[in-house]
């Protein structure tokens, strides 16, 4: 069986980390007789550039049947004056949103060797492993009314709409809970209820969905977004999946990449939901972004991508061992002390991008 891949590496950084991901790819290919049939496209200002437009109605329709779409990055400042519809960043939620992949799985776990690279103590970091289980196609980010428009008064007001049904919050508390079965076994509901009726709605979703769905062998707890930015620099660990919506998670997501040291380590997964024809759609991509100011030097770190490679293995192509392989791979690499710049500690020799990709697939091919 051939699994496809769409590589859409986008702007900045994305062209170079997907270049070193297809690298690991071939090796994972050789070592464990996987067959891929890659296939590169464009997103992002790459696609703007050409076609006006950052994401094609052909590119949506390649993501949609492939097996799974590899993400670089989008974005640049020389897009800053672009309309929103025309914008990098609107490639990416086109095909979130067409796609329907509503369940964001944002990782945060610390690999050991990197546990001093975190701002926070390192005892308070070691052994993190936190699942953010992310809203992703709807929220704020899609509800309406949106714009900019004019008042009574001529005074301009800015609008965006938070809105949730409660199928979109029911779905996503399902994959939450599934997760969790695989891992811990405790679920995070995080909202603010105690303002917002979204987030009021949101809690009772969840807990309706963990009663009515036998999910009783997960423990279930809530809490006020705000209260969790502040219990994650304060006691990370004590998270093991947190589900959330589109913004909050956003948020969190980042803050939560950031107590690992390095937001350059971090993948992350975005699921659909299979259709009637089998098909399930799903986007693989770094958390970091384009990194405009360092792309194009060989400076960037790969593993992101490269992870985000590993969690296509897992979840989409049910390719386990070689998912495990690459996680580990990364892990040597890194206890070897091997360290693109983002990581590198003062006595250590950054390496280049593509050096990583290397010494990621002589661990791969050991
Ligand atoms: C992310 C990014 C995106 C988001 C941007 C690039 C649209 O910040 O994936 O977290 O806000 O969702
Ligand atoms: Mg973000």
């Amino acid at each position: 069986m051939t699994h496809s891949l769409l590589c859409l590496a986008g702007d900045g950084i994305g062209p170079e980390v997907m270049a070193a991901t297809k690298d690991v790819v071939a090796a994972v290919s050789d070592v464990f007789s996987i067959d891929f049939d890659v296939e590169d496209d464009l997103v992002g200002g790459a696609s703007y550039d050409v076609h006006g437009i950052p994401v094609t109605d052909t590119v949506i329709e390649k993501a949609r049947n492939a097996s799974a779409v590899l993400f670089g990055a989008v974005g640049g400042p020389q897009y800053d004056d672009v309309d929103y519809a025309k914008r990098p960043e609107q490639g990416l939620l086109d095909l979130r949103k067409q796609l329907d992949l509503f369940a964001n799985l944002r990782p945060a776990i610390c690999f050991g060797p990197l546990a001093s690279a975190s701002s926070l103590k390192t005892d308070l970091i070691e052994g993190l492993d936190i699942l953010i289980v992310r809203e992703l196609t709807s929220g704020v980010y899609f509800g309406e009314p949106r714009g900019i428009s004019r008042d009574a008064d001529g005074k301009r007001v800015g609008v965006n709409t938070q809105r949730y049904t409660e199928d979109e919050i029911a779905r996503t508390a399902r994959v939450a809970f599934e997760l969790a079965r695989t891992r811990a076994g405790r679920v995070m509901s995080v909202e603010k209820g105690n303002v917002m009726e979204s987030g009021k709605l949101w809690r009772q979703v969840v807990t309706e969905i963990h009663a009515d769905e036998n999910y009783g062998d997960v423990d279930l707890q809530h809490m006020y977004a705000d209260n969790c930015a502040m219990q994650l620099v304060r006691a990370p660990k004590q998270f093991d999946v947190i589900v959330t919506d589109n913004l909050f998670g956003d948020m969190l997501s980042d803050q939560a990449s950031m107590l690992t040291g390095s937001i350059g380590m971090l993948p992350s997964a975005s699921l659909g939901q299979p259709d009637a024809h089998g098909c399930n759609p799903a986007l693989y991509e770094p958390v970091h972004g384009s990194a405009p100011d360092i792309a194009g030097k060989g400076l960037a770190n790969p593993c992101a991508c490269i992870l985000s490679f590993a969690m296509a293995l897992q979840y989409s192509l049910g390719e386990q061992a070689a998912a495990r392989a690459i996680f580990a791979a990364v892990d040597k690499v890194l206890a070897d002390g091997v360290r693109t710049a983002d990581i590198a500690g003062d006595t250590d020799t950054p390496v280049s991008t593509a050096d990583m990709a290397r010494a990621i697939i002589t661990k791969i091919r050991a």
